[in-house]
């Protein structure tokens, strides 16, 4: 998997360095309030587990899961829930945890989701950030680290669902790319040959 990287631009140590920092900050932001964490899998899996150990605050986790891509390397832009139930918010100090704020969509609607079904605040919280103009107006209160407009895979992130157990993070080659999305092409054009 490593081969496929073109960099490493995070090693293991260099992010639970920074997880160190992030939750210094979240246990005393939240010291004085009941906290609940909201977690959007599958990506922020790894994130998830590192940061919650580091924060000796009592506090409740709960996941939602969405999916943005399908397959390829940008979100299409809807955002399906694949659960039914929203976590039960109400009256509640929320934190959002995802892997990475990229055009916002994502977080824009969770956001929406959580004040619809009353928490009475929301925090967002991402490991990485891109530099790129938001397609949705979302400010993270929590930022790992800052990239650039990248294709990144590792601790947690995927394309097409491979890479995320990499323990770092780096940005995937572009003949890596190419390959996936023509296993893609192959499979539609071999299901396609089926049904006909
Ligand atoms: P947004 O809705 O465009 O902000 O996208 C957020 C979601 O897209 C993240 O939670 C990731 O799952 C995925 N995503 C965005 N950029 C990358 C990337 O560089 N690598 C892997 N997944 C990404
Ligand atoms: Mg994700």
């Amino acid at each position: 998997m490593l081969g496929d990287l073109q960099r490493v631009l995070f090693h293991e140590s260099t992010i639970l360095c920074r997880l160190d920092e992030m939750a210094h900050e979240i246990t005393r932001d939240f010291t004085d309030r009941e906290l609940t964490v909201v977690a959007v899998l599958n990506g922020s899996f790894m994130f998830l587990s590192d940061l919650l150990r580091r924060i000796p605050l009592p506090l409740r986790v709960d996941c939602v899961s969405v999916s943005s891509y399908h397959g390829g390397t940008t979100s299409s832009g809807v955002i399906t829930f694949d659960q039914l139930s929203t976590p039960d918010v109400a009256g509640r100090h929320v934190l959002v945890l995802d892997d990475i704020l990229d055009s916002g969509q994502t977080l824009h609607a969770i956001r929406e989701k959580l004040a619809a079904a009353g928490a009475r605040s929301v925090r967002i919280c991402v490991l990485l950030r891109k530099t790129r103009p938001r397609v949705r107006d979302v400010t993270a209160d929590y930022v790992g680290f800052d990239i650039g407009d990248e294709f990144v895979v590792g601790y947690g992130l995927d394309f097409q669902e491979k890479y995320r157990n990499l323990p770092c993070i780096g940005v995937l080659s572009e003949a890596a790319i190419s390959a996936g999305l023509a296993d893609i092409a192959a499979n539609a054009a071999s299901s396609e040959a089926l049904r006909a």
